[in-house]
């Protein structure tokens, strides 16, 4: 599908791999709306590619409205990348026998899960009311993030898995749901991408470089982590390659994760 003159939401755009992801759509022409709970950031990136930014929290309904029809009050919404999400390590059962904080889980699953859906289907209904782009009749196009830890859990990543597994839960019958009004859904599973996420999972105190070095050693070819732009290069072409619809698609060196 042609980027050029449409209009993108990108959720978690202020950072990382939807911030990358602002930046190849709008660079392949494509009115970008930030959709991010960061305001300083997202201005900033939004002010640099020509985009508007929409302060959102993705968990909540009204918010994401109102980011969603800021996006649809341009030229046509054709496009929703869904990149906001949070990590969390704990274990079900922690070292000390202390169950898995039941709040903190139930968090994970409202932004990275329910934040997704809730974006996926205001989005789809947005788009759903334009004309068609094309002959076949395509309107758009939505592209979740999940992980490799959606597949191939760690210990310790119960809750973010959880949330992972159902993003890609929902590819297929999202797409199929949506084929009626000419939308695909694909869903990009990134294995270790180098993005501020990992600041915060190594802690306070924590180094994350260390954490980083860890998590890059099992990764096949290149021997390295994966970059922002890599990501945002594959979400324009699952955009621009049509026949791409209903797939989950790993984006990771080739790694594949041990139980630790
Ligand atoms: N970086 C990786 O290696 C990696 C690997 C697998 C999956 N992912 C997934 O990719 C996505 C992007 O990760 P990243 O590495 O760019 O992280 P990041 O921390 O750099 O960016 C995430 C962005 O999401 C925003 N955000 C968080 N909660 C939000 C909410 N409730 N509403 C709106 N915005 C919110 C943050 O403000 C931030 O700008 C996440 O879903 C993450 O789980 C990342």
């Amino acid at each position: 599908m042609e980027l050029n003159g449409t209009s993108a939401i990108v959720s978690g755009g202020a950072s990382g791999l939807g911030e990358a992801t602002a930046r190849v759509l709008a660079q392949a022409g494509a009115t970008v709306v930030i959709a991010d709970l960061n305001a300083e950031r997202g201005k900033e990136i939004a002010d640099a590619i020509g985009g508007r930014f929409a302060q959102t929290d993705v968990a909540d309904e009204s918010s994401v409205r109102a980011a969603v029809q800021a996006a649809a009050g341009g030229p046509p919404l054709r496009v929703a990348v869904s990149c906001a999400g949070i990590g969390w390590a704990a274990r079900t059962v922690g070292r000390d026998g202390t169950p898995h904080d039941l709040a903190s889980f139930q968090k994970v699953i409202a932004v990275n899960l329910t934040g997704t859906f809730n974006l996926m289907r205001l989005a789809a209904a947005a788009i759903a009311e334009t004309g068609p782009a094309d002959s076949d009749g395509q309107r758009g196009v939505i592209i979740n993030t999940s992980s490799v830890a959606g597949i191939e859990g760690q210990t310790g990543q119960v809750a973010y898995s959880a949330s992972k597994g159902g993003i890609i839960g929902m590819t297929v019958p999202a797409a199929r749901d949506l084929s009626v009004t000419g939308i695909r859904v694909n869903t990009i599973c990134p294995g270790i991408i180098d993005t501020p996420i990992y600041t915060g999972i190594a802690g306070a105190g924590g180094d994350a470089e260390e954490f980083k070095a860890r998590l890059t050693a099992p990764v096949v070819f290149p021997k390295r982590m994966g970059r922002p732009a890599e990501f945002g290069h594959l979400v324009r072409t699952l955009v621009e390659n049509d026949y791409m619809n209903a797939e989950v698609i790993r984006f990771d060196g080739g790694i594949r994760f041990q139980p630790k």
